[in-house]
């Protein structure tokens, strides 16, 4: 009996050690697991000059003559949405700024908060990546959170829902956390 026992306090001193230093020790993520998943959807209205009360965003630094709106950056304050409409009420917003980026095509870099204050949510998602244009679904990453969403990291694959002329677009921006917290 007493052997036994020295003998399973080795195999669990064994186990304990190996939780520690085997590779097991890096966590698995599955792609289609995520912690925490919300789908949002940003309206960026830029000022057009006249559209004071409506715009959402502005160019502060105007485009260069090296094509496709190289160099011009728009910092915003954008409605997050459940559904398409612009005027629904905001679950969150979204404050950052992006620039276009490229000479041959348009291709934009943004970097943003989403900021939560609601009944459901109180916090911060940061995310930053490249907006590729031409593909259909972009993904950034989410390289942190405050609040209800403290330490997490996770991906925003991205898709224009609409682009009407050079003053509004809309993204549908489906957040997918896999490191959570809380
Ligand atoms: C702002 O948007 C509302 C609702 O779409 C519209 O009725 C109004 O004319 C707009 N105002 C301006 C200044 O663009
Ligand atoms: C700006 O937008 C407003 C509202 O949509 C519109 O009434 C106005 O004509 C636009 N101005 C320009 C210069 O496009
Ligand atoms: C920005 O650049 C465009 C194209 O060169 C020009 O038409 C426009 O007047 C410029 N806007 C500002 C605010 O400088
Ligand atoms: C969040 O919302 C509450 C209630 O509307 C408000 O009192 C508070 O100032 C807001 N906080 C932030 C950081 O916006």
């Amino acid at each position: 009996m007493k052997v036994l026992v020295k003998k399973l306090s080795y195999l669990f001193l064994f186990l304990l050690v190996s939780q520690f230093t085997s590779p097991g020790r890096s966590r698995h993520i599955e792609e289609s697991k995520p912690c925490k998943h919300l789908v949002l959807y940003y309206h960026d209205k830029l000022f057009n000059g006249t559209d004071l009360s409506n715009a959402t965003s502005a160019a502060t630094a105007n485009a260069t003559r090296l094509g496709f709106n190289f160099g011009m950056l728009v910092v915003f304050d954008d409605p997050m949405t459940k559904d398409h409409h612009f005027l629904s009420p905001a679950v969150a917003r979204a404050q950052g700024l992006y620039f276009y980026d490229m000479k041959t095509n348009y291709n934009a870099w943004f970097a943003y908060t989403l900021l939560f204050n609601s009944t459901k949510y109180k916090g911060t998602l940061n995310i930053m990546g490249a907006d590729i244009m031409s593909a259909e679904n972009r993904d950034f990453s989410v390289v942190g959170g405050t609040g209800d969403f403290f330490m997490t990291r996770g991906i925003v694959t991205i898709r224009t829902d609409t682009a009407q002329g050079d003053y509004y677009f809309r993204l549908q921006m489906d957040i997918k956390l896999y490191e959570c917290y809380k």
